[in-house]
């Protein structure tokens, strides 16, 4: 089983720590997003945390299947009004199998990258591909590789700097596409450290690891309202379809 990196810890302030991220507006955008998608069918989420998508997709009426590693995480979850909707399984999303067939697997926040070696990735293809009816889809939402913003020589790189908080990458693989992220705030008058290894993976890679899985890409954007997907992009929502 991977080591778990959201642990109680973690878990407890996950939802106030990404404040971006519980935007209603992300939410409903995610939201709707998935739910046209998924249809009349049911949805699967690999890695599904506290619930952020999970529980406003179940009360638009999309019955909801999650797997996650973190007890802590399912914890937090199983805490909110609705999550009685919502069918969990702990397991690791690349292995696990859970009973029903969906017309939808999603995969959102970067959560792809917390499979840290090229198999493990591939498993996750063929699994959501085992979960999904002909004509499903698998939706991945991730950052696009940011290696035009490390200068020359250079490993690491600062993303917030401020008196309470400091949160930077640092490459530790580049053939290997290992990045560690490293989280340092002040919170209380105490610091708080965490760091967590992610796996780069640019969306052509992403693209083969699906056909491996016998589904080929039917949509790519740059965000969930849809905007075009450009060489500026610095993030994707994709879209694959299981063959018919
Ligand atoms: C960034 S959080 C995303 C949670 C939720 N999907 C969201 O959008 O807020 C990543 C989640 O994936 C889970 N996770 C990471 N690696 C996993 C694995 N190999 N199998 C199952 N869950 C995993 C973590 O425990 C955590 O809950």
């Amino acid at each position: 089983m991977p080591k778990i990196y959201f642990d109680e810890r973690i878990a407890a302030t996950y939802d106030a720590d990404s404040p971006e991220m519980f935007e209603p507006a992300v939410v409903e955008e995610t939201v709707s997003f998935l739910a046209d998608l998924a249809g009349a069918g049911d949805a699967l989420e690999l890695g599904i945390g506290t619930g952020r998508i999970a529980l406003p997709l179940s009360r638009r009426g999309v019955r909801v299947h999650g797997i996650d590693l973190s007890p802590a995480m399912i914890a937090q979850l199983q805490a909110k009004p609705g999550a009685e909707e919502i069918g969990v399984t702990v397991g690791d999303f690349a292995t696990t199998r859970v009973e029903g067939t969906f017309t939808l697997a999603y995969l959102v926040y970067n959560t792809i990258m917390n499979l840290t070696t090229q198999d493990e990735q591939v498993g996750c293809f063929l699994n959501a591909a085992a979960h999904l009816e002909p004509g499903g889809c698998f939706v991945i939402e991730v950052g696009v590789p940011d290696l035009r913003r490390y200068p020359p020589g250079e490993t690491v790189r600062a993303f917030t700097v401020t008196p309470t908080r400091l949160d930077f990458d640092e490459y530790t693989d580049f053939p290997g596409q290992i990045v560690w992220s490293h989280h340092y705030w002040v919170r209380d008058g105490q610091l708080e450290v965490s760091s967590a290894p992610y796996r780069d993976v640019w969306p052509s890679e992403l693209d083969l690891m699906a056909r491996i899985a016998g589904m080929r890409l039917r949509e790519r954007w740059s965000g969930w309202t849809r905007e075009p997907f450009t060489g500026e992009s610095t993030s994707h929502v994709s879209v694959w379809e299981k063959a018919e």
